[in-house]
């Protein structure tokens, strides 16, 4: 079954044609990050207006790159949600006109369910039951995965995403936008003991994390010591993001030990980071788990997870075109 997946949660344009869930045949992404980057964040009605200008010019680049038209897809899959109001429904505009034009099914898809489902594009995919951890720009989600289409979420952050938190970091080191992927790389320079900032509910005994006393605390270190922000800033990066890696792998792993499962996966935009990869990959090792890691591409925002995440969710994500909508809040 070949899906043509389109993804407008937040600010990159996307669209996929991926096979049985997970052959990716193509997958074209316009990043909206240079008309964002004077606002040091995205600006929601800049993002839904440069949707709206670029996705049909997307979606017929991915068909071109997979050597299809409309009449080789068997259905639509697009995300409904959790996301910006304005860009979503630019993608379930679309869908709906795609699914009657064409009289195929369109499928109905939670952005975060994609995150997950983005561990069975193309390779080794992990077998159920395995545990994952989804850490976007919005969420930060420990799931247990009990089958192909059955999942339940097992912990959450209570207070800020482990993304947000980059982001905010980011900003307070003056790296400008996007936060995240420019703090990974200053914090290769720099000594991950340097500064000891808190690990939040690291001893709590459940699956929940908290990232916003961590982001004061590196706050109150820079407003004592405003000299560190330039002359140590590659010290403050890699000392916070060693309390973001830390956090989340202890969750994980305990998560994983508690459970019983054999695997571990990663997911969303965080997974791109060096560091958390590398960790999650040498702790797996340690203790004879299993770790997947999708590539970077395939961690960030994608349409292909789309494509994927409707393939495994099947009949149940299959909504009449009329009846397709934008749901900002869409719950996991
Ligand atoms: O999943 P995603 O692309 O969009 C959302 O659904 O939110 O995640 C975006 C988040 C941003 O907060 C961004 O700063 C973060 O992922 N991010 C990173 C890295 N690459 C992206 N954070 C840390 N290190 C990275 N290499
Ligand atoms: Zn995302």
């Amino acid at each position: 079954m070949r899906l043509l997946g389109i993804e407008t949660s937040c600010d990159d344009t996307a669209a996929a044609v991926v096979v049985d869930g997970r052959k990716v045949e193509s997958s074209v992404l316009a990043s909206q990050d240079e008309f964002h980057r004077e606002y040091g964040g995205v600006v929601p009605e800049i993002a839904s207006r440069k949707h709206a200008e670029m996705l049909n010019a997307v979606i017929e680049l991915a068909l071109k790159k997979a050597k299809t038209t409309f009449d080789g897809i068997d259905g639509v899959a697009v995300t409904c949600g959790p996301g910006l109001a304005g860009s979503l429904v630019v993608g379930v505009a679309a869908a709906q006109g795609i699914a009657f034009a064409r009289g195929i099914p369109a499928y109905a898809v939670n952005h975060l369910h994609g995150h997950l489902y983005a561990n069975y594009l193309n390779g080794d995919a992990p077998t159920p039951p395995f545990v994952c951890l989804i850490v976007s720009g919005g969420h930060t989600d420990l799931i247990l995965v009990e089958s192909d289409d059955k999942h339940r979420r097992i912990g959450r952050t209570i207070d800020d995403a482990a993304g947000e938190a980059f982001d905010k970091v980011a900003r307070l080191l003056g790296l400008g936008f996007p936060g995240g992927p420019r703090l990974d790389v200053l914090a290769r320079s720099g000594d991950p003991a340097a500064f000891s900032f808190p690990r939040g509910l690291i001893h709590d005994g459940g699956y929940d994390f908290s990232f916003s006393g961590l982001k004061t605390a590196v706050r109150y270190h820079l407003d004592a010591h405003p000299e560190d922000a330039d002359h140590r800033a590659a010290d403050v990066a890699a000392s916070f993001q060693a309390a973001v890696v830390d956090a989340l792998c202890a969750k994980t792993f305990r998560a994983a030990r508690d459970f019983g499962v054999s695997a571990v996966a990663l997911a969303g935009g965080v997974s791109a980071n060096s560091s958390l990869r590398a960790r999650l990959r040498d702790e797996g090792a340690r203790v004879g788990l299993r770790v997947f890691v999708p590539p970077v591409e395939f961690c960030t925002d994608n349409a292909a997870m789309i494509a994927a995440a409707a393939y495994y969710r099947g009949a149940s994500a299959i909504v009449a075109p009329e009846l397709l909508t934008a749901d900002p809040n869409f719950a996991w």
